[in-house]
């Protein structure tokens, strides 16, 4: 009986999916525990790339059990278009996808709201995905959500009805024109499909599994600085992204908990608006933007780029309780002469080393710079290969942060992955 738990430490896209992706082989189950299809989780093996959005990352591997969590937000029309090009790509999955009756439904109205309030916002919007999430998850704390499990209710046109109704009378308040006709095809066939696949108690299934000795391996989405309660708060998701957020979203005990792998890039960035301290308005955030192709798998907006962020992963680990590092995209500094590393914050001229309650004006990064190692390193096997000065920018960081880097990824493709030695 084991449960593990993975998730990002920083604004996102720090490579999830990849990294589930190749740790799923030694779990029976994957899981996603929060989020929707704001979540843009790549993966790339056999010269083919996938990006999931909904569906766990885990799907590509084997028979596993791949379910969605109550946690999760999901919208029928892009899960059916998500899930029909896996099937058509060689990939069948309706066997293997259990989705958890308690998810709630994201309808066409909550899309339109989430353009609304941001539309009203003006210069302070959040800059969403414009995926309905904020709306969605606004209803189920409201009450007034409506639930996978509610498309299996002989009343299921009435409740859809109400919800429409009280989401059009919001929108009527806020002068917003729009038109939902063609959305609400999609939705609609949207839910039809869904009802052929398994909708269970997510809660009893993996539960029973962990009974029966089963491992399950709960997969995040966006990072910790994105989470509703800890992030950059207003500029955040709405949705626990943090490990207590897997409990939450799939009916897990903590005391279920073993490893939580913390994932970062050997970098940073972020996507949409608000505050990000380290980030790089030069030539050098430019470059690791070009040699990351650091744009949204989303929704293909440019991604902000600057140098990792101690004192905010120190942050990200507390709060998660991580227990193993991965370290991502390490190669995208592969040329680079030096790199920098943010230690400190001097805020209003005082060094602290403790992330702030706000961090949205007048946090100067301070920097420790380390020598870059100027060596190719995707094509390597083997952490024996790697130079002096990457081996000592990792155990610098692992120093900084407490915690072991356990895998090290350089380069995009799965085989492109290196565990380390290190002990458990
Ligand atoms: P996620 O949302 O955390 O799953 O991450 P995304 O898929 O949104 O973004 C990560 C991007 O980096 C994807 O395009 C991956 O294919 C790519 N990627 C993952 N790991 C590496 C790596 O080690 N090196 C490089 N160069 N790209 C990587
Ligand atoms: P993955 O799982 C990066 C960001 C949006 C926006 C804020 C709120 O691929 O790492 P939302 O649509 O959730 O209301 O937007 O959160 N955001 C992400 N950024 N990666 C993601 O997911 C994200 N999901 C949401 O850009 O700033
Ligand atoms: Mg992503």
């Amino acid at each position: 009986m084991k449960v593990d738990v993975l998730l990002g430490l920083q604004w996102g896209d720090e490579g999830k999916g990849k990294v589930v992706d190749v740790l799923t082989p030694n779990y029976d189950v994957v899981a996603r525990f929060q989020g929707g299809p704001n979540a843009g989780h790549t993966l790339e093996f056999e010269g083919q790339k996938y990006v999931l959005r909904s569906i766990p990352s885990g799907i590509f591997q084997g028979d596993k059990v791949n379910i969605i969590g109550n946690g999760v937000v999901l919208d029928p029309a892009l899960f059916k278009g998500e899930a029909e090009a896996l099937e058509a790509s060689g990939h069948p999955l309706k066997e293997r996808l259990h989705i958890s009756k308690k998810a709630h439904l994201i309808l066409p109205t909550h899309r339109v709201l989430d353009a609304a309030y941001e539309a009203a916002k003006g210069d302070a919007k959040v800059g969403t995905t414009g995926k309905g999430i904020g709306p969605t998850y606004t209803d189920k704390i409201s009450r007034t959500g409506v639930r996978v499990g509610d498309i299996l209710s002989p009343r299921f046109e009435e409740i859809y009805g109400n919800a429409k109704a009280r989401h059009e009378a919001i929108l009527k308040n806020l002068n917003y024109t729009y038109d939902i006709t063609e959305m609400e095809k999609d939705f609609l066939a949207g839910v039809e499909y869904l009802r052929s696949f398994h909708l269970v108690d997510s809660e009893h299934e993996i539960n029973n599994l962990l009974k029966e000795g089963k491992s399950v391996l709960c997969e995040g989405a966006q990072g910790t600085l994105l989470d509703v309660d800890f992030g950059s708060y207003p500029f955040v998701t709405s949705s626990n992204t943090i490990c207590a957020g897997a409990c939450s979203g799939l009916g897990i005990g903590p005391n279920k908990i073993g490893n939580v792998f913390g994932i970062m890039k050997a970098y940073c960035t972020r996507v949409g608006s608000g505050p990000f301290p380290t980030e790089l308005f030069d030539e050098t955030g430019k470059l690791i933007r070009d040699l990351g192709h650091e744009y949204g798998a989303v929704t293909g907006r440019e991604r902000r780029c600057g140098w990792i962020d101690l004192v905010a992963l120190k942050y990200s680990i507390m709060v998660n309780g991580v227990t193993q590092l991965i370290m991502m995209k390490s190669d995208v500094l592969d040329q680079f002469e030096t790199i920098k590393a943010c230690v400190a914050y001097k805020v209003n001229g005082e060094e602290i080393d403790y992330f702030p309650y706000d961090i949205t004006e007048g946090v100067e990064p301070i920097y420790v710079e380390l020598p870059g190692w100027k060596t190719d390193m995707t094509r390597m096997t083997d952490e024996a290969e790697f130079p002096e000065e990457f081996n000592a920018y990792v155990s610098f960081l692992e120093e900084e942060l407490e915690t072991p880097i356990k895998i090290i990824s350089i380069g995009p493709d799965r085989a492109q992955t290196i565990v380390r030695y290190t002990e458990e």
